[in-house]
């Protein structure tokens, strides 16, 4: 009876794997909906195949114990199989699908439109993700590993890697595009309503590949211009600075930390810059991020501290250094500080 169960069972917990916020058979788009409906019609057809090749297989079992067929039927035969399952087949196959896989690709290309999509410009670094939204009302706004997005219309994404190949990719909403240094690819994605989507790094970059995560939320327009607009530059300046109670602690952080870290409003002396090893993520709205580390630890207090003393041990060999010169306490007390840069 167990192994009875076993069965169904197994195919439960597989299943399990097509729900979900990475999922492509739960799509929450147009691209995605297309890139689901090829990936229905290759596993149904496969299925046929699979089914054929061992009916074909148990077929050769039974042939074995019939009479011998002569030379040249032997011959017609094998070239029936050729010509059906070596040519016929395939062709047909691969009709199939480009007739579905070719629009589908399509629909994903920026072709020129009555309105012109939003643009949003994502980066992909060793092990995080950095989004630019240039048409922003009032300026430039920049975030990392979050994007949010305008529902019901497209949206172009222009992609690129900062220091190796990455790939875009949110699965429900469609298919995914390489990240490559000193090349801007671009892809054409649309939420149908609003909702939050998990996005993944689809190409292996490096140790930390798993923890390059990004938070994808979709939002009505009216909902998206408001989250730009809370993201202007004067606004987050005076959020940066407006506390004496953490004065101290933006000390440290301008002589630590503002090497790699920019926060909209603080003001960092010129040397520092020359000194700057690499780039890491703008935190000037770190407090309204859902996560730290693109996926590693949730948003909650204490913890950009807890993230800041223990980063290493979270998320082995990311760029950012252990802090050996600092103590507990006086990361704790940035952390703090970075926790109320919430617009
Ligand atoms: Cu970035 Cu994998």
């Amino acid at each position: 009876l167990i192994r009875v169960w076993s069965i169904p069972a197994f195919l439960a917990v597989l299943l399990t794997g097509c729900a979900g916020n990475k999922s492509i058979l739960d799509p929450a788009g147009r691209a995605a909906a297309d890139v689901a409906l090829v990936w229905w019609g290759m596993a149904g057809f496969f299925s046929l195949v699979l089914i054929m090749v061992v009916a074909l297989g148990l077929y050769s079992f039974r042939r074995r114990s019939r009479p011998k067929l002569s030379a040249l039927e032997e011959k017609r035969l094998a070239r029936r199989f050729i010509l059906g399952g070596g040519v016929l087949l395939p062709v047909a196959t691969i009709g199939v699908l480009l007739i579905f896989g070719v629009p589908a690709g399509q629909r994903m290309l920026p072709v020129p439109l009555g309105t012109p999509p939003d643009v949003i410009q994502v980066t992909g670094h060793q092990w995080w993700w950095e989004v630019r939204y240039p048409g922003a009302e009032g300026g430039e706004v920049v975030t990392a590993n979050q994007l949010v997005m305008p529902a019901g219309e497209p949206v172009d994404f222009h992609v690129t890697g900062a220091d190796v190949i990455h790939s875009f990719w949110i699965p429900r909403l469609g298919g995914k595009i390489d990240m490559i240094p000193g090349h801007i690819n671009r892809i054409r994605l649309e939420a149908d309503s609003p909702g939050v989507f998990g996005a993944q790094c689809a190409e292996f970059c490096g140790t930390q590949h798993a923890h390059m995560q990004l938070y994808v939320e979709a939002m009505e327009r009216s909902d998206y211009e408001a989250w730009l607009a809370e993201r202007q530059a004067a606004k987050l300046e005076t959020l940066a600075v407006q506390s004496d109670a953490h004065a101290p602690a933006r000390e440290v952080f301008v002589e630590y930390c503002a090497r790699c870290h920019r926060v909209a409003g603080l003001t960092v002396p010129d040397s520092q810059w020359e000194l700057a090893p690499i780039q890491g993520p703008d935190l000037s709205d770190i407090g309204a991020r859902p996560t730290l580390g693109a996926g590693v630890l949730a948003m909650e207090e204490g913890a950009i501290g807890y993230w800041l003393e223990h980063h290493q041990q979270l998320k082995p060999g990311n760029r950012m250094p252990a802090h050996l010169a600092l103590e507990p306490p006086a990361l704790q007390a940035i952390g703090d500080w970075l926790e109320t840069l919430s617009p």
